[in-house]
């Protein structure tokens, strides 16, 4: 029962799950353009009086808090260019409850702001690197520039917001040649490792309207793996337990080092399409509009902006969250072949 003056239990479904992690979409705007997620135009931003403020995004988070929310993920667009990000990142930190604060981001501006951030309470950052050909790069993010992407990464290791998570969305005949050098360039040493550990994080493209690069299964990413190597499932602890598999790649011994211990790379497979996980989803995603989607598929009503606009008290506004979990579906309905597509825009909605 979803009764919403017991916060024990208003983020808890119909299905039982109950609702541990907000993933909050804090602008629409990114200064790349991946083509798996926008547009080449871009789209419409919102203007800014429909877009949630801080305040607002701080309540919504401190209400949920209260009724067993324990880890935020800001996400985009490109949250980096949400104006004042880490004075919200300090106000949301400082939510009693909150254990957890962490970012997903394109690294682009992240040379700069790694530091600040990590001063303001930000736990980690999972970085999207779907290549490490610099024109392809280019090409993929519609003008990113790997260089600027490299340093922001080495910042993020230097500023210790890790395990730093690395996203490669994996697309066939786009960058799927990549799939073991993305690996080797995690490992100790490598062009994306730091002193702590790289996660390494293969996921498969989801089809939105209009974009149809082929998803490549992540039982072919494994397959992959073990040619050119052992890949093994990792029963190891780390934060952030999701919807990704924890398994750990050696690469086959190179004939040139013989002898020498072989280093190992943590991966992990996020497969929305043919491993999906909705039953264990624990996730709910505040959009830049303050719609609560909780499914990618789905969209809810009403806008919790316009509930709170409206002068809802604290309890209002629990119940009206605690009305739009109870009402979150068992699972989407994408299918590999071309099923149907997620509705939206990837970058509003924040991955
Ligand atoms: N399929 C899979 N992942 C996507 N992302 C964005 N669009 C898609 C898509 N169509 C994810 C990427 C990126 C994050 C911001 O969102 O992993 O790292
Ligand atoms: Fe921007 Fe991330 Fe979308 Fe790329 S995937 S356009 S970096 S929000």
């Amino acid at each position: 029962m979803n009764r919403p003056t017991d916060t024990g239990t208003a983020l808890v479904d119909r299905f039982g799950r109950l609702h541990t992690y907000l993933r909050v979409s804090v602008t629409d705007r990114c200064n790349y353009r991946c083509t798996y997620c926008m547009p080449a135009e871009g789209h419409v931003w919102l203007p800014r009086n429909e877009v949630l403020s801080h305040e607002e995004i701080v309540r919504i988070v401190t209400v949920m808090a209260g009724s067993g929310l324990r880890r935020v993920r800001l996400t985009g667009g490109e949250p980096l260019l949400r104006r004042g990000i880490t004075s919200l990142v300090a106000a949301i930190a400082a939510v009693p409850g909150i254990d957890d604060v962490s970012m997903t981001t394109n690294a682009h501006g992240l040379a700069e702001l790694a530091g600040p951030l990590a001063a303001a309470g930000l736990h980690r950052v999972n970085i999207s690197v779907d290549s490490l050909d610099p024109a392809r790069f280019a090409r993929l993010t519609r003008g990113g520039q790997l260089g600027a992407v490299l340093a922001g990464v080495r910042a993020a290791h230097e500023a210790g917001l890790g395990p730093i998570k690395l996203n490669m969305v994996v697309m066939r005949g786009e960058n799927d040649d990549e799939i073991t050098s993305m690996a080797a360039a995690c490992l100790p040493g490598g062009l994306l490792a730091g002193a702590e550990e790289t996660v390494l994080r293969y996921i498969e493209y989801m089809p939105f309207a209009g974009r149809w690069h082929e998803n490549v299964p992540a039982g072919e990413i494994r397959e992959r793996l073990r040619a050119a190597g052992h890949l093994e499932v990792d029963a190891g602890d780390l934060p952030g337990v999701g919807p990704a598999t924890r398994e750990r790649w050696t690469p086959a011994p190179r004939e040139s080092a013989p002898g020498a211990s072989a280093p190992s790379v943590r991966v992990g497979f996020i497969a929305p399409l043919t491993e999906h996980f909705c039953a264990r989803c624990n996730r709910l995603r505040l959009l830049v509009d303050g719609h609560l989607r909780t499914c990618l598929g789905y969209e809810s009503t009403p806008s919790l902006r316009d509930v709170l606009r409206g002068g809802a008290t604290d309890d209002a506004l629990l119940a009206a969250i605690a009305d739009i979990v109870s009402g979150k579906p068992a699972g989407h309905l994408a299918e590999t072949e071309g099923g149907t597509a997620f509705e939206g825009v990837m970058t509003s909605i924040g991955g």
